[in-house]
């Protein structure tokens, strides 16, 4: 060793500052020789009886802990904010960034070598990933994995996707209350993450596809034993990534998020990777903006897991996961370095598909062409995307009139009403849920489909917001219109009765409102008070971005990898 180690200028000092450092740990019973000057490893825990999806954490902290002490370090685990996605109002996004910070100050003022981050449910995995490239130690994943498949009366049911189609067959009296709440139970039957193809999973999958997880990180059920024994080997690798110096900006490259974008098009990925691989971006200084996803446009999706397709996580995990994918991809596949110090090709090479009904090959797709669409216009002029493999194909090249709502409460107040004058063309618009407004960008982009037009069977609409929606779900949703209305964009001066044009095949989203309307219009126009007006949520909505720079907040940006010198005492 040339350099001295990061975490010897807390724990090799021989004198007061060292004697502290060290007598506090010692009261764990941690022996003498663990301050020797092995790499000490933080493994930074998101585990919380709130986050259901984290529930599995600690005792793959505990795997992670073995294969440390086996390759010769000192595993020392900490917790940080959990963010439990289902749990949190107004929405755990408002707090993707506070994760972010938490995560990035506790790696920087611990005397620590290298981090593993422990992870999973949908804003967990983007937020440690934010901060720990804004430190830029050693760092690498283990993910909580997928639940079980949900089961009810001997089906399979998927987290989130089976929830929105329950809930309108019970608005459209196909389904009987007892039943819906009956189904609870069954789709939730193991510790882990949403089994659905929603952002968990697609993220998880996003992180092995940039090579920042071992290998089939993403797929293996919470529960499966595999997953612990992946955790003890990624705890041996981080020892030898920390002497291998190899860092997140190493593995965080321009082609490693093209990897993600290819990946994300293949697995019928959430929308909300975009915002998420645009911050983690904007920390590595990596330049990546909504065009660069249109490399994903012409994929093919392979995966047939919901809510693109039918099966679950297990079945994707059984028929070879990630790994598999890659595989297919593999003519595409930008060369990038992974956590393995080696190309991603490592990561998939000798792949073998056990299920090719659940990953397709690359010529028998699901879906043709089934990555993200980015949509331009004078409605979105920073940019909106669209889900086509979630969407209804006849719906993505329209003209109709436009039905607005103010806010969620005046959608929530009148979105069953018998009355609403709309139509099954009716293009239904909401403002105030950009990332300012909300605040937060919640997850309701997917408007309930007004209920007298549930009764008549219709299932999908055109959807326009400054919203987010789940990764779970589907339909001709176009969300993240950016500027958001909050923020003064086009979208607040929409009225009903205006007309809009969708085209997803040529990449538009326009109002069809004059210039001279709209100007009038803005000149009257005043945003809503701030929903808050003090603490956290006050430094979120003054310094947000907006969703097209990925909603980080503007003085997160970047990275900051000094040690700190200055003692406490
Ligand atoms: Fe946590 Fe879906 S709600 S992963
Ligand atoms: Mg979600």
């Amino acid at each position: 060793m040339t350099k001295k180690r990061r975490s010897q200028h807390w724990y090799g000092k021989l004198d007061k500052d060292g004697f502290i450092h060290r007598s506090w740990m010692k009261n764990q019973g941690f022996p003498d020789h663990a301050f020797d000057g092995r790499p000490i490893i933080g493994i930074c825990n998101t585990w919380s009886e709130l986050t259901p999806c984290n529930s599995g954490l600690r005792d793959l902290a505990e795997g992670v802990k073995r294969g440390v002490w086996e390759a010769g370090g000192f595993p020392v685990e900490f917790p940080v904010m959990s963010l439990g996605e289902t749990q949190m109002k107004p929405t755990a996004m408002l707090f993707r960034n506070l994760l972010a910070m938490d995560v990035e100050e506790s790696i920087r003022a611990y005397g620590i070598d290298g981090v593993v981050l422990l992870g999973g449910c949908d804003k967990t995995t983007p937020g440690q990933l934010m901060g720990a490239a804004s430190v830029d130690l050693p760092s690498i994943v283990v993910s909580s994995g997928p639940m079980l498949n949900g089961k009810y009366r001997g089906k399979d049911i998927g987290s989130g996707t089976d929830v929105w189609k329950f809930s309108e067959a019970v608005r459209a009296g196909e389904m009987t209350l007892q039943d819906f709440m009956n189904a609870e139970s069954g789709m939730s039957r193991s510790a882990g993450v949403c089994m659905t193809m929603g952002t968990a999973s697609t993220m998880a999958s996003l992180v092995e596809a940039m090579g920042m997880s071992l290998p089939t990180n993403a797929a293996l059920p919470a529960v499966d034993a595999r997953r612990m024994a992946l955790a003890h080997l990624t705890g041996k690798r981080i020892v030898e990534m920390v002497d291998e110096d190899l860092k997140p900006s190493d593995i965080l490259t321009k082609e490693a998020f093209e990897n993600a974008i290819l990946t994300n098009a293949a697995v019928g990925g959430s929308t909300n990777a975009v915002v998420h691989l645009l911050a983690l971006a904007g920390r590595v200084g990596v330049d990546l903006t909504l065009k660069d996803f249109e490399i994903g446009s012409g994929i093919p999706l392979l995966v047939n897991c919901m809510p693109s397709g039918k099966y679950l996580m297990e079945d994707f995990c059984y028929a070879g996961g990630v790994p598999v994918v890659l595989n297919e991809l593999k003519p595409f596949l930008r060369p990038a370095k992974t956590v393995l110090n080696k190309d991603i090709s490592a990561h998939y090479e000798g792949a073998e598909c056990f299920n090719r009904d659940v990953i397709r090959p690359f010529d028998d797709p699901v879906k043709p062409a089934a990555g993200l669409r980015v949509l331009r216009g004078n409605l979105a002029p920073n940019g909106a995307i669209v889900k086509p493999s979630a969407a209804t194909d006849a719906l993505l090249e329209t003209e109709a009139d436009a039905y607005v709502f103010e806010n969620i409460e005046d959608l929530k107040a009148n979105i069953d009403r018998d009355d609403l004058p709309v139509t099954a063309d009716t293009i239904l618009v909401l403002k105030g849920c950009g990332p300012k407004g909300y605040p937060g960008m919640p997850e309701v982009g997917n408007m309930p489909i007004p209920a007298k037009l549930v009764k008549e069977g219709v299932r999908d609409m055109i959807r326009v917001s400054d919203a987010r929606m789940s990764g779970t779900a589907f339909g001709t949703v176009i969300l993240h219109v950016s500027p958001e209305a909050q923020a003064g964009g086009t979208l607040a001066l929409v009225k009903t009765g205006d007309r809009i044009r969708v085209s997803a095949s040529k990449g538009e989203l326009e109002l069809l409102v004059d210039e001279a309307e709209l100007a009038t219009r803005r000149a009257a126009w005043q945003p809503d008070d701030p929903h808050y007006t003090r603490g956290y949520a006050k430094l979120y909505i003054d310094h947000v971005l907006q969703a097209d720079q990925g909603a980080d907040l503007d003085f997160l940006v970047g990275k900051d990898t000094r040690l700190v010198t200055r003692e406490s005492h």
